[in-house]
């Protein structure tokens, strides 16, 4: 038994998620986002398909699960915020930093997802208006153009979605982020599923299915792989103090390996859900797939027109898409607001204000890297695209690395059996047996392989 667990008990006052269908959703919410309906459909497109997919899904397995039942078993031992956590685990050492270089990654992350969340909820608009209805190319890029570099216009959609979003976190852990989730997830599923029926039904739709699931691993390379982790990490929102966040939000007798699991293959469920609304109709139109990050902004638009009820589908793929970034936003501004209201002593709506406020100044710099700001270059990079290479290619993984790092070698194999199985109450030692050699030896020297060819060192 260890000489921490008297002082880890919940104190009374502090929320928490109320039933185990609340846990699953927000986590779940935390899970799906512009990920599965903007990041994994443009890299699945640019990275050969299936094998992009294949080795993706190696990541999830042997990095971004392992991190995640991780952060949330150091979250619900604690009952405390991303730095807290570390704080009371190994007091008086550096560990928390693991924590306060996880709220500065949710923080950036947020600079630049809120922007193009954003450009995602005009588009419903757009699409309801009938500006997207055309098949002519140059006729998407050019609202895409003046959606995203006028100054005003997009400012304004992010600082609303922004004004949304913390909202939701002021009403609270369990009135907000859990009753919010609770709502979205099971209509985004709905949303996804006519969008699916819809492309797989359309002549020609097979193509697209070969697409994602016939592989060509000529395309992989490390730089591939880096991306595939990177995605991983981004996709089950670990690496950046997200999962210990709601993990202290857990109930004591909540099965953690379990959750972790179910909502890990929900998410991929939904990620290949999207592919399969995009690649049957991209290649049913003869469209190209590996544009990068437009595919969602130009090419959808142009595929979706050409499809006979075209513009209703496309406002139901706006909306889904809208309402997909709302519970991953969330549940990243709540991780600096955490942290704010219980190590500074903020009360919730202070610190979710400074929050919001915060990230609308440092987020503006990213939603005007397509305007005022587009010459404006760090190390060659615009604003947005630092803070998502920062994010996604290093703070991510190298979080991810001391987490694993954290829990293996310093917390160690006892404490792992005995918080992962609810001590002693769940019957999965030999499950956590194996957890724990992963997270010892697989995950970190994978992060490292990965983390060193990515930057060309091998
Ligand atoms: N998982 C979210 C998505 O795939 O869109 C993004 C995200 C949410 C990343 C929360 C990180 C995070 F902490």
């Amino acid at each position: 038994m260890n000489s921490n667990s008297s002082s880890q008990t919940k104190p009374p006052s502090r929320e928490g998620f109320s039933t185990n269908l609340g846990v699953i959703a927000a986590t779940l919410g935390s899970a799906v986002g512009l990920g599965n309906i903007w990041k994994f459909p443009y890299m699945t497109g640019e990275n050969g398909g299936a094998a992009f997919i294949f080795v993706y899904l190696i990541c999830v397995f042997l990095c971004g699960l392992p991190v995640m039942i991780s952060e949330l078993i150091i979250g619900r031992t604690t009952h405390a915020n991303a730095v807290g956590a570390f704080k009371k685990l190994a007091p008086k050492q550096p560990w928390y930093m693991i924590g306060v270089s996880g709220a500065l990654c949710a923080f950036l992350i947020m600079a630049y997802y809120s922007c193009v969340s954003g450009w995602v909820f005009s588009y419903i608009f757009k699409a309801a208006s009938g500006a997207l209805t055309t098949t002519d190319p140059t006729k998407t890029t050019e609202v895409f153009t003046q959606a995203t570099s006028t100054i005003w216009s997009p400012l304004f959609w992010q600082w609303l979605i922004l004004f949304l979003t913390g909202s939701i976190i002021v009403m609270g852990v369990s009135k907000g982020i859990e009753r919010i989730t609770k709502t979205l997830m099971p209509i985004l599923f709905v949303l996804l599923l006519i969008c699916d029926i819809r492309a797989l039904t359309l002549p020609g739709a097979s193509e697209g299915l070969k697409f994602l699931f016939n592989p060509d691993f000529s395309k992989i390379t490390g730089g591939v792989i880096l991306a595939a982790l990177g995605l991983s990490f981004f996709k089950l929102s670990v690496g950046m103090g997200t999962m210990t966040t709601y993990g202290s939000y857990f109930r004591d007798d909540q099965n953690i390996p379990s959750t972790a699991f179910k909502v890990m293959i929900s998410d991929t469920v939904v990620s290949m859900m999207a592919g399969m609304a995009i690649f049957p109709a991209v290649f049913a139109y003869g469209v190209k797939a590996d544009v990068g990050p437009s595919l969602l902004f130009i090419t959808i638009p142009t595929v979706f027109s050409s499809m006979p009820l075209g513009t209703f589908f496309m406002i139901l793929f706006f909306l889904l898409s809208s309402l997909a970034t709302v519970g991953a936003m969330i549940s990243l501004i709540e991780v600096p607001v955490a942290y704010l209201s219980e190590e500074l002593k903020l009360t919730r709506t202070k610190a979710a204000i400074l929050t919001v406020v915060a990230i609308a100044l440092v987020g503006s710099t990213a939603t005007l890297s397509s305007s005022v700001l587009k010459d404006t270059l760090i190390a060659g990079r615009n604003f947005f695209d630092t803070y998502s290479f920062l994010t996604d290619n290093i703070l991510m993984p190298v979080g991810g690395l001391f987490i694993t790092i954290f829990i293996a070698w310093k917390w160690g194999k006892e404490n792992i059996l005995e918080k992962g199985s609810n001590y002693g109450q769940l019957d999965n030692t030999s499950l956590l047996t194996n957890f724990y050699h992963i997270v010892k030896f697989v995950t970190p020297i994978a992060i490292i392989l990965v983390l060193l060819s990515g930057f060309g060192v091998f």
